[in-house]
């Protein structure tokens, strides 16, 4: 393969013409094709593949990024939509703290539990389509975080705990194959919902901020639970589901208070 030196850019020749004058190179056009050929010789080299130890450096980078850093979000923040700024009593404020300091605890769960999920489901097309949906929870998690900032409050102590033991439970759900995969991701989400619609009872009456916020994430939970149901969730058995309403418990109980 012949480069002409003409066909470089500007600066380029420049600098090539510098090397000639100067004596260091004979011919701009010897070094321009060895410049060609070790440029092509790299390019039609593959990429190291990523190895298991790759993937668990990523893994826990990810982990550790959800656990400390504050999570961005792409969609506004829904308490700045609609609802006002109203003063709650302390009181209030300590109950609105608790019941966000589970949602948080939840969607801090949620990321591991699609991770894990989409690392370990069959299907690639409905590994990206998980990847999709947490996208969402990335939103809730951010929304969770700031509302319970604007609160005074802090997450929960056990967040390390709970994105360790939902990651697990999600690559379980993955090896057991893409249909009880998706059965897991709907049933999550149904309870999901029935917990976002307990909260929205016991939060304060006034507390319009994270009622704003937690109605969006209702939404956005059913919507997942119903794309899960379209693309082919199996039913699961009801010791599975009854066991994950028991987990769930735990972890809403201990997260409201720590
Ligand atoms: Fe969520
Ligand atoms: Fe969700």
């Amino acid at each position: 393969m012949v480069i002409h030196p003409q066909s470089y850019p500007q600066p380029v020749c420049i600098v090539l013409k510098g090397f000639k004058n100067k004596g260091f190179i004979h011919s701009t056009s010897t070094i321009a094709q060895n410049i060609c050929s070790f440029m092509i010789s790299h390019m039609n080299k593959p990429f190291r593949q990523t190895t298991v130890a790759d993937k668990l450096i990523g893994e826990l980078d990810r982990a550790l990024n959800n656990i400390f850093c504050k999570q961005t979000s792409s969609r506004p923040f829904p308490a700045d939509i609609e609802s006002s700024d109203a003063p709650l009593s302390p009181d209030q404020k300590r109950q609105a703290a608790s019941l966000m300091r589970v949602n948080h605890a939840g969607e801090m769960a949620a990321q591991a539990l699609y991770q894990g999920q989409s690392l370990t489901a069959r299907d690639p097309s409905l590994a990206g389509k998980l990847q999709n949906a947490s996208l969402e929870e990335a939103d809730h998690l951010n929304w969770c975080r700031r509302r319970l900032e604007e609160l005074d409050e802090r997450p929960s102590l056990f967040d390390p705990f709970w994105y360790a033991g939902s990651f697990t439970i999600g690559m379980a759900a993955g090896i057991a194959g893409d249909r009880w995969n998706l059965g897991f991701l709907a049933e999550t989400e149904k309870q999901v919902v029935r917990h976002l619609n307990d909260h929205l009872d016991r939060l304060p009456e006034n507390d319009e901020r994270s009622r704003a916020i937690v109605e969006q994430m209702k939404i956005d939970e059913q919507g997942h639970a119903d794309l899960a149901e379209y693309l082919g969730a199996a039913e699961l058995p009801q010791p599975i589901k009854q066991m994950m309403k028991l987990t769930s418990k735990v972890m809403t109980s201990v997260a409201e208070k720590v």
